[in-house]
């Protein structure tokens, strides 16, 4: 078993949406598998008026777990601290609470105009020891993101900072990387003379529940594309690393982000943006609203090993089916026998699994199937788990630097400023339950491919 280091974290939006429904039932796994160090403190901040006991009870009516000794246990953590953000005492007070002798650990599960003032407020108070998780959106444009960026990089260094994509926290995407480099027989035939196309989707049934109004102000394309899906892109088609270290690993991904080809009003060509119907009616939500709930892209790399490959890209709100996956589709081999057709399914989920298909003989095809989640024989950890403990042992490699993320939105951004142009073709609307709007086949269709089904 690792280490289990003591920390103090210091967890501010702690009565916020992502804290109640992923970080405390995180931590609260880690608490019940005996991962967290036994004195681990984990102090709530909010602005809302409470103490520990009433944000205790509140913990116990909110979260789903089982009652018992680890569960009251587990509450014993847990502290709460009323703080108003914009007075500087706040933050003397906050820096009284953390023990001299321990890690002190603060996670901004907050909007992101509040990342600045706290780092700075956290620093002044003395944490400048501090590691900094800082949640996703992290800016919403190319522009502001580089201003969190350089603010917060004045209080802390680069080697305390942790930005959170929590879909490099799913196993199944970790498994990639081990798959591509340390088999003989994928890496050979993982460039444009063998790959027909990668097509990358994300789709989820629900729609914006209660996040209307943080949904209306990002739609799909920052909310998922420039984030989660590059992510899973740069995993299937970065360049082997120097090393598995965690510079080298975000070194050859940040090289794959930089070949990427900028699209401006190219964006019309490759990019389409859908809505679901019914998006305008929902709580919160601009009634003429023109937000994407449904994004999908033909990204083009222009690094020698994928010339000519295009790379699809789509996720939406309100679609058929959860899943998220990664396909390559292999060129037809000179087949002998029959047909050919090799394809290389990674699915995160629903299922965690690493698909095969292979022809057969006899003119048929099977699936040879990898069941990640079989292979281990640990428990499977949610990616917020995963990641918290990460942090907690001071590990970077599952966490963003600030050269790949603003490479992220150096490609996104003008995208983005085209689809505000009036002149810009508006989201098509997509009925509830199906795989978005139409229009992106025709993404597909123009090189002769189609959308693959699942
Ligand atoms: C978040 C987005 O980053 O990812 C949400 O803000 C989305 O809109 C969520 O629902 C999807 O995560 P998962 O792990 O359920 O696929």
């Amino acid at each position: 078993m690792l280490p289990r280091p003591d920390f103090d974290l210091l967890l501010f939006g702690a009565s916020g949406d992502l804290a109640l429904r992923k970080l405390f039932p995180a931590l609260y796994r880690a608490h019940a598998h005996g991962l967290l160090h036994p004195d681990a403190r984990i102090i709530g901040i909010g602005r809302s008026a409470g103490n520990d006991h009433s944000f205790r009870q509140r913990l116990n009516e909110t979260l789903a777990r089982e009652d018992g000794h680890a569960w009251d246990a587990f509450l014993r953590r847990v502290h709460y601290i009323s703080a108003d953000l914009s007075q500087t005492d706040a933050f003397s007070a906050l820096a009284q609470t953390v023990r001299p002798d321990v890690q002190p650990i603060a996670y901004l599960s907050t909007a992101p105009d509040l990342f600045v003032p706290v780092c700075r407020g956290l620093a002044q108070a003395g944490l400048s020891r501090a590691r900094v998780v800082l949640e996703k959106p992290l800016g919403h444009d190319l522009a502001s993101s580089r201003h969190i960026n350089a603010e917060v990089g004045r209080y802390f260094p680069e080697a305390q900072i942790y930005r959170i994509d929590h879909y490099l926290g799913k196993p199944a995407l970790q498994s990639l990387l081990p798959l591509r480099f340390d088999n003989l027989f994928f890496e050979p035939v993982w460039h444009s003379g063998c790959v027909r196309s990668v097509q990358i989707t994300v789709a989820e049934t629900l729609g914006v529940g209660t996040r209307g109004a943080f949904y209306d102000r990002t739609g799909a394309l920052r909310d998922m594309v420039q984030n989660h899906l590059l992510q899973m892109l740069c995993f299937t088609a970065m360049e082997r690393p120097a090393s598995s270290d965690a510079d080298a690993v975000r070194d050859a991904k940040l090289a794959f982000l930089n070949s990427l080809r900028i699209y401006r009003h190219e964006a019309d060509i490759y990019a389409v943006r859908g809505q679901y119907a019914g998006y305008t009616a929902e709580p919160s939500v601009a009634p003429d609203s023109r937000t994407e709930t449904f994004a999908a892209v033909q990204v083009v790399s222009d690094s020698p090993r994928w010339a000519g490959v295009p790379f699809y890209l789509r996720s939406g709100k309100c679609m058929a089916q959860k899943l998220a996956q990664i396909v390559v589709d292999f060129k037809p081999a000179a087949a002998l026998f029959g047909q050919s057709a090799n394809r290389l399914t990674v699915s995160l989920q629903p299922d965690e699994t690493v698909s095969l298909r292979v022809a057969a003989g006899g003119g048929q095809t099977g699936e040879m199937v990898l069941d990640l989640a079989a292979q281990s024989p640990e428990r499977r950890m949610e990616a917020y788990e995963t990641l918290l403990l990460e942090v907690i042992g001071g590990r970077l490699a599952l966490f963003n630097r600030r050269d790949e993320l603003e490479a992220a939105w150096a490609w996104a951004t003008p995208i983005l400023a085209r689809w505000q142009e009036p002149s810009a073709p508006a989201p098509q609307i997509y009925p509830v339950g199906s795989w978005g709007a139409a229009a992106a086949d025709a993404l597909t269709a123009r090189n002769g491919d189609v959308w693959l089904p699942f």
